[in-house]
């Protein structure tokens, strides 16, 4: 491993923000810390980057222990979230400030930054200021600043928040593709599933100072480790009453149950449906366009869930009768989380 954090607690007065925090990075990876909202994200990258000092624990880097190590000989870069640029400073300076604070020599400087600027196809832009820019190319340039001095680890603060949906999803392509070229091992923050499951290689999951799971975006989704992250990802709704679906195993002394859209098959009245004898009735109470699927809101048997369709399938009214047959759902037990298969489809394998 060659990011290593090992029994890390941190807290703030009586608050804990880090509660035993163990996860092991391998070198190149590209690692997302996905947590809700005060879940100790930041604080994991703010000691990582030696800002921040844990109660108790080890980092260590690259096979050192890091945490009496100043941050500015950790060799880490950061890109923060927000305000990530020196106002004042054109592009130019803002991408070689780390390196004049190190006092490089004013070529070594030159080329660095020409070579940066080129890296992020912002040639032409050198002696803009940032408020010249726009939201993306800002970015850009934080990334370049934080690259500049050749880091080994490089921290990523929510890098996109502040960005719109559209670019933001350019952009983290852009920065898987960098990240990937450069080899340099890197974590980034966020708080959107999609984000973490779109770019990164391995997911590491906050929830209250803990880590909840950790694994490859494929792993995390299909088989969630822990209630908090059966809930978390895809458009999950809860279930009031699994047992009123028919066909799915009885668990007495389950806690919640969840389905997410791709478990569900929801047809109109008229049309095929393969578990006809299975599915259950349901009214359809909303919907909403999504551009490539048309997202429903279905009651059915007392609960309330998200069914999508295709757009080439005939529309659906709200207020429509529809049936609706699950292919699985997930219910929790305690903290452990089961995967239910609905009977009728026992022998089948359903790929989601
Ligand atoms: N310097 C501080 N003093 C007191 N409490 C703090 C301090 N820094 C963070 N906290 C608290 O620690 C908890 C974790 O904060 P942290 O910033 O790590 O969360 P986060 O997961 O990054 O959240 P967000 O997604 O909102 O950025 C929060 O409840 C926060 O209020
Ligand atoms: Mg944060």
């Amino acid at each position: 491993m060659y990011i290593e954090l090992r029994d890390i607690n941190k807290s703030y007065g009586d608050f804990k923000a880090s509660d035993n925090v163990n996860f092991g990075i391998e070198k190149g990876k590209l690692v997302a810390l996905l947590g809700p909202s005060g879940s100790g994200k930041t604080t994991i990258l703010r000691m990582i980057a030696g800002l921040e000092h844990p109660d108790s624990g080890d980092i260590i880097i690259d096979g050192q222990r890091v945490n009496d190590i100043p941050a500015s000989k950790r060799g880490i870069g950061f890109v923060f979230q927000s305000y990530a640029l020196f106002r004042y400073m054109t592009v130019f300076d803002n991408i070689a400030f780390g390196l004049q604070v190190k006092k490089a020599d004013k070529k070594a400087v030159q080329e660095r930054v020409t070579e940066l600027i080129k890296l992020i196809g912002l040639e032409g832009f050198e002696n803009r200021y940032p408020s010249q820019l726009s939201g993306g190319q800002r970015q850009r340039v934080a990334f370049a600043r934080a690259l500049a001095p050749n880091p080994q680890v490089l921290l990523l603060d929510e890098p996109f928040a502040a960005i719109d949906a559209k670019v933001r999803q350019e952009l983290r392509r852009w920065l898987k593709e960098m990240i990937r070229k450069l080899g340099v091992t890197s974590i980034f923050v966020t708080h959107d599933q999609d984000e973490a499951l779109d770019v990164a290689d391995e997911i590491i999951v906050t929830n209250s100072g803990r880590i909840e799971q950790t694994g490859s975006p494929l792993e995390i989704y299909r088989a969630p480790a822990t209630a908090f992250t059966s809930s978390f990802f895809g458009q999950t709704s809860e279930l009031e009453d699994y047992t009123r679906f028919k066909f799915f195993d009885r668990v007495d002394n389950y806690d919640k149950a969840f389905v997410r859209p791709e478990f569900i098959k929801m047809t109109k009245k008229d049309e095929i449906q393969k578990y006809k004898n299975s599915a259950a009735e349901g009214i359809v109470e909303d919907i909403a366009f999504r551009g490539n699927y048309i997202e429903y809101t279905v009651n059915s048997n007392g609960s309330t869930f998200i069914a999508h369709r295709a757009l080439d399938e005939e529309k659906v009214e709200v207020g429509e009768k529809v049936d609706v047959f699950i292919y699985r759902l997930f219910i929790t037990v305690g903290n452990e989380v089961r995967l239910l298969k609905n009977g009728s489809i026992r022998e089948e394998m359903v790929v989601i």
